[in-house]
């Protein structure tokens, strides 16, 4: 067979091949190993010289167009199968998008936003700790020990005994974060810790899960003085009301001394609750200097670092602020519920705009 001959034969095989396998297999039949153009190659070993020079250059133009030819046709069909996957995956921008109700955010969550913007602006960062935590940092490291009649005050949700006889539980307080904080971070300390916590309790001011957030601050020379002003900087921020009265009463918690319960001084108007004034009191947290003996517990010096925590209800602050009677509603999930008392999504709380948008 001539070369033009073959060539024509190739070319027309390709032309055939409609798949990049179809033209794989015209490329092996003819440049492959055993192709026909890689024995016409190996044929020209065989030849004398005057021979060799006058075909050499008719098969290597025919490997070089045979070449070239089938590189085209594998970009070309490269091509064609690209521009099918696109025009399948084409995506109609122009369609109307299927109307999805917007959700709201929990009036929980809100607070927690209001509150972590109102202490950031005071330098607290936000601390975390697990739920399910062990006895000795929910309870001993804060001064309450096994058989302190402490414990009995916070029916605990208690975990199957571990192979070692230690008890997990579900943390009844926030409190164990201070613990976690003061034993992982150097003071000076300033973090307030908003979660959930446990109690088995159920009425309607009360859930066997609900929200509390802690603040623990740990520095040189801390006092009483510094815990009343950042509350009251922070009532006032909440309630957004300047003529803010906190009123502290001596109470005890065996992880503070002294220990404060914080009232906030409102009045009843028509039924609806106004924060100002001393016409009425309303109990909001419990509040105290970091007892030197936790403060020891987390292996730091009580004579070198003192300070201030306080705990303080979530859903309480919550129901305070947006008027809801009932605890157990929070947590029921009725979309009503939800759409009244929710927030819209963009609705961020910051201290310019008003933490209480
Ligand atoms: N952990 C206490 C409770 O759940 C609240 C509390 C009181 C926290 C005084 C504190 C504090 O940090 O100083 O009842």
């Amino acid at each position: 067979m001539t070369t033009e001959a073959l060539k024509g034969e190739i070319l027309a095989a390709l032309a055939d091949a409609a798949s990049p396998e179809a033209v794989e297999a015209v490329r092996v039949a003819a440049l492959g190993k055993s192709g026909s153009i890689t024995q016409l190659m190996k044929s020209l070993g065989r030849m004398d010289a005057d021979e060799r020079l006058r075909t050499a250059p008719l098969y290597q133009a025919l490997r070089e167009t045979v070449s070239a030819e089938i590189e085209a046709k594998k970009a070309a069909l490269g091509r064609a199968a690209l521009e099918a996957r696109l025009a399948a995956e084409r995506v109609d921008m122009s369609l109307p998008a299927t109307p999805v109700e917007p959700g709201t955010v929990h009036p929980i969550s809100q607070v927690m936003d209001e509150l972590s913007e109102i202490f950031a602006d005071l330098g607290f960062a936000v601390a975390e700790g697990p739920e399910i935590e062990t006895d000795w940092h929910n309870f001993t490291a804060l001064n309450i020990p096994p058989e302190h009649p402490a414990r009995a005050m916070h029916d605990t949700f208690y975990a199957r005994p571990e192979a070692g006889g230690e008890r997990m539980v579900l943390r009844t307080h926030t409190s164990p974060v201070q613990i976690r904080t003061m034993m992982s971070q150097k003071p000076p300390i300033r973090i307030i810790a908003p979660g959930r916590v446990y109690r088995s309790d159920s009425d309607a001011t009360h859930t066997p899960m609900f929200h509390q957030v802690e603040g623990l601050v740990i520095d040189r020379n801390i006092h009483l003085g510094h815990l009343k002003w950042t509350l009251e900087t922070f009532v006032k921020a909440f309630f957004e009301v300047d003529d803010v009265t906190l009123r502290l009463r001596p109470s005890f918690f065996p992880f503070t001394e002294p220990s404060v319960e914080v009232d906030v001084g409102c009045s009843w108007e028509g039924g609806t609750l106004k924060v100002g004034g001393t016409a009425s009191w309303l109990e909001i947290l419990g509040a105290g200097m970091v007892h030197p003996r936790v403060i020891a517990n987390c292996g730091l010096d009580p004579d070198e670092w003192q300070g201030f925590a306080f705990g303080c209800g979530i859903d309480r602050l919550a129901m305070l602020k947006y008027g809801m009677t009932d605890l157990r509603a929070f947590f029921d999930a009725d979309l009503r519920w939800l759409k009244h008392f929710g927030f819209a999504a963009l609705d961020v709380p910051t201290l310019s705009a008003g933490v209480g948008a």
